[in-house]
């Protein structure tokens, strides 16, 4: 942090302030990352600086109302998105109300147009790359009895979680996990809710078998 004061402490352009834009920018994260393709609800944001609107290389949720807007991503096509996104391009994806005020919103454009032209680089707080987790991620068995099922790890612990708390969830994208090798993410954290990740979802009915202790 002191690091990121240091570099912040002077705006770099007159209508915004970049710290007070990063710091903005964290509503944001919940559906984009600024991380080159890594595409999350919403389109990565990295390189959105001047480009055309809905044409982020390999988003493929995009709405028809955004691809046709004709929009360019400037400052101020950026400052109206950001205030009412349902004005600027009615009938668009972005679950989103919107800034009302001015300011913040000036500090965000500052900021999406820092990171963006690379003046200033973002710690990628995205999903956790399954590729890159431990045995203790590693899903070896499940197995699912009355209403619970029983997920055993690599590192041959065994985590019980009622069937509700369990989520079944697939990422196909290059930072998804090897086909047939799923991961466990989010058990230490809440301990009774996680999520199993698979490459595909064919894999998650042969994955699971029915058997109990
Ligand atoms: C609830 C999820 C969500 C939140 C929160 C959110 N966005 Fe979005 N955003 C989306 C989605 C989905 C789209 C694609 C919209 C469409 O296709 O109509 C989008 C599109 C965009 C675009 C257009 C990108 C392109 O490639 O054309 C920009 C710019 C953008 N968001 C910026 C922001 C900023 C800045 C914030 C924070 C102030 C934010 N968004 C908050 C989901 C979200």
């Amino acid at each position: 942090m002191a690091a990121l004061a240091t570099a912040f402490s002077t705006p770099i352009r007159a209508e915004g302030d970049l710290a007070r834009g990063a710091q903005a920018a964290r509503t944001c994260m919940a559906c984009h990352s600024f991380a080159p393709g890594r595409h999350m609800t919403g389109p990565s944001l990295a390189g959105v600086w001047r480009r055309r609107a809905g044409s982020a290389d390999g988003f493929a949720r995009y709405s028809d109302a955004l691809k046709r807007s004709g929009l360019v991503w400037d400052k101020w096509n950026l400052d109206a998105w950001l205030k009412s996104p349902a004005a600027l391009v009615p009938g668009n994806a972005m679950g989103f109300p919107g800034i009302a005020e001015p300011r913040t919103r000036a500090d965000l454009v500052a900021y999406l147009e820092a990171v963006s032209t690379g003046r200033v680089t973002v710690p990628d707080r995205g999903l956790p790359n399954p590729k890159e987790l431990d045995a203790a991620s590693r899903v070896t068995a499940i197995r699912y009895c009355g209403d619970a099922y029983r997920v055993t790890t690599a590192d041959r612990k065994t985590h019980t979680f009622w069937e509700f708390n369990l989520r079944f969830k697939t990422d196909g994208s290059v930072d998804g996990p090897p086909a047939g090798k799923p991961v466990l993410i989010g058990a230490g954290m809440q301990g009774d809710r996680a999520a199993v990740v698979f490459a595909r979802p064919e894999e998650i009915l042969t994955f699971i078998q029915r058997q109990c202790p």
